[in-house]
């Protein structure tokens, strides 16, 4: 006996979940499979929500210690409590979890606890342990995500040497960490750990940091963080990393470290394993990915895929926009994403925010432009929250002004970016932005100046 539904949709994370609901709202009969007791994939459970915890609780206690006496407030006896920061993270992430059951039980969506795998053309059995539950579906979403890249030659050990997941969860400060990467997640983890007192050193195969950040203001990054005291060592490969007695080794061309932990953050790789692909005939694309075309179908009649295992950033919200119109798209609705408008953020101190195109790439394309910046050492509302490092960056059509880019680095660039993004969904000038009515005193005020800079008439400086 199988269950049929309309809809099947292996992996509960954000591009999943949000497909469900969806689906869910048009009427579609929906059921979702997810392995982990708790939904809400990477993203939710060891990703982005439990190092937005660490990064917040991080952030407070270094602020307690160093920069709160600039405000006038004197914090005195100031120690760490890690359990209870441990803790607090992972209450968040279980509240919310539950939260993303409650939605789903309000829409009706069907819940299967374990492993989906197709068996054949629109049947897909869920495993959990010894127990098999069959199910039918005229359409099935892959949103499976991705899982940690790892070097051939680095394995994390369970011990000294691991992974994002368990640097969410040290259970003491190390004295000694180095990261392995310094992209997205080694920066942000190692901002947690450096603001509670480790020494951290980030090995960079590149000779620079954040690949694919808009170069200058990656550069900014690296320049900010070396005063925050990370130590950095770029254009270096790793070659090995292992424990060692009650130690880690870094062996990289040209050296080597002796440290307490290993972070490895060199990637993530498309999850496709053990969903029985074969039974479908569906192949993989090369480096693991699933081909798909506008509406997310894939050469199988009736299977989509969605989010990490698809082509594009590897981003917890482009995800979630694809789970939409994927639903939509499958219910016979009108469907699109913006795949030229997603933005990325940052996580460190200062953030980043950036969306569109940056000046590398417009001058690789040939595009002419104009640029304005405006730095947060000029704005009003930085210089009250005693945090004026960065700047805002505008990049326009030399011809017709269109936003083509904004790449921001400073407080609460990952909240400001939304405006940038917005203005660029609707096709935006950098002349609309400046006529738009910016509140005073605000952060804001930063990318409206920017955007007269783009004009070379900005007021402030
Ligand atoms: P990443 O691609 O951002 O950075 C990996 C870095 O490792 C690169 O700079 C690369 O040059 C370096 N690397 C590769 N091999 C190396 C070697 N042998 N030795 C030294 N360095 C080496 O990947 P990351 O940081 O692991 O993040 C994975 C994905 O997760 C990203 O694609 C990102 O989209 C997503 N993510 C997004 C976040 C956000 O939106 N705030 C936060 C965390 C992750």
């Amino acid at each position: 006996m199988s269950t049929a539904h309309d809809l099947v949709i292996i992996g509960g994370g954000p591009g999943g979940y949000t497909a469900a609901l969806r689906a869910a709202q048009l009427g579609l009969n929906v059921g979702i499979i997810e392995k982990e007791a708790k939904m809400g994939g990477t993203c939710l459970r060891v990703g982005c929500i439990p190092s937005k915890a660490m990064l917040e609780s991080s952030q407070v206690y270094y602020d307690a210690k160093t920069t709160l006496a600039a405000h006038g407030v004197k914090a005195t006896g100031v120690s760490l409590d890690l359990p209870t920061m441990l803790a607090r993270k992972e209450q968040v992430v279980t509240t919310l979890a539950g939260g993303i059951d409650g939605l789903l039980k309000k829409a009706k969506v069907t819940r299967y606890v374990g492993m989906g795998a197709f068996t054949g053309l629109g049947s897909v059995v869920v495993t959990n342990g010894k127990e098999r539950t069959e199910l039918t579906a005229k359409n099935v979403i892959i949103a499976t995500g991705s899982k940690v890249a790892h070097l051939p030659t680095v394995k994390p050990d369970g011990d000294r040497v691991g992974t994002s997941t368990e640097a969410l969860a040290y259970t003491e400060v190390p004295g000694h960490l180095v990261v392995i990467g310094g992209g997205y997640i080694g920066l942000e983890m190692s901002s947690v750990w450096r603001r509670l007192g480790a020494k951290v050193t980030v090995v960079e195969y590149l000779d620079r940091i954040l690949p694919g950040i808009d170069l200058e203001i990656a550069n900014e990054a690296h320049k900010i963080f070396k005063k925050q005291g990370f130590e950095f060592i770029l254009g270096a490969k790793v070659l090995e990393a292992k424990s060692e007695k009650k130690q880690a080794i870094v062996r990289y061309e040209g050296g080597q470290i002796t440290c307490d932990r290993v972070l490895l953050a060199v990637g993530r790789a498309p999850n496709t394993e053990g969903l029985g692909l074969e039974t479908i005939g569906l192949k993989l694309e090369e480096r693991g990915r699933i081909a798909i075309d506008d509406h997310f179908k894939t050469a199988v009649p009736g299977v989509y895929a969605i989010g990490d295992v698809v082509r594009g950033p590897m981003l917890a919200h482009k995800a979630e926009e694809e789970g939409v119109a994927c639903a939509d798209a499958i219910a016979g609705k009108y469907c699109h994403v913006n795949y030229d408008v997603i933005p990325a953020v940052v996580y460190t101190h200062p953030e980043i925010g950036t969306v569109g195109q940056t000046e590398e790439q417009l001058k690789e394309r040939n595009i002419a432009y104009n640029k304005g910046k405006f730095p947060f050492l000029a704005n009003g509302r930085a210089r009250t929250l005693n945090d004026t490092d960065g700047f805002v960056k505008i990049l326009a059509a030399a011809e017709g002004d269109r936003v083509l880019g904004v790449h921001i680095i400073g407080p609460r660039a990952g909240d400001l970016i939304a405006e940038a993004a917005a203005a660029m969904e609707f096709g935006a000038s950098s002349e609309d932005i400046f006529r738009t009515c910016h509140s005073h005193p605000t952060l804001s005020e930063a990318v409206k100046e920017a955007a007269l800079a783009v004009h070379k008439r900005t007021l402030s400086i």
